[in-house]
């Protein structure tokens, strides 16, 4: 029959372009999830670390001076500490000549933020 013919056509329309609207909301749904993940991590840096490392990395706040952190821009300060080191330091806290100079934070963030902070602070980087 014509139109059948027609019917099915027109379905198999359909069926594509619900297929590609699938796609598109899937694209749309993993970027915004990645765009999330980045703006997750810079609020988890200012609101825990940013106090003494500076929004920038660079540690010239008054607390991060007082308390001795480091500049993470310089590249010789980045390439003093491995990334196991700093989800050590990050989870256990840092304690120098009998000092807690940065409280740990194993308590507050898991495992997985403060893998996203080390390569956050990795991204200071210049
Ligand atoms: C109270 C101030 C303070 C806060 C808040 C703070 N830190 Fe620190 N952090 C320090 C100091 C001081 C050091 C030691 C610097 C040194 O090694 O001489 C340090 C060291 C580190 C190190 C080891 C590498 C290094 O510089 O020696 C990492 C990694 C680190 N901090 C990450 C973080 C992260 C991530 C946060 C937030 C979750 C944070 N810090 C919050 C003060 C702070």
């Amino acid at each position: 029959m014509k139109c059948g013919g027609i019917n099915v056509q027109t379905n198999n329309n359909k069926k594509t372009s619900m297929k590609n609207r699938t796609k598109i909301a899937l694209t749309v749904a993993l970027l915004a999830g990645a765009v999330s993940l980045q703006a997750d991590v810079e609020a988890l840096w200012q609101k825990n670390c940013a106090s003494c490392h500076g929004k920038d990395g660079k540690g010239q706040t008054t607390m991060g001076k007082k308390a001795g952190a480091r500049d993470y821009t310089d590249a010789a300060v980045q390439a003093s500490f491995t990334d196991e080191e700093a989800f050590k330091a990050t989870k256990e806290g840092v304690v120098k000549d009998g000092k807690t100079v940065m409280k740990p934070y194993g308590e507050k963030l898991t495992d997985e933020e403060i893998k996203e902070l080390v390569a956050h602070i990795r991204s200071f980087k210049s």
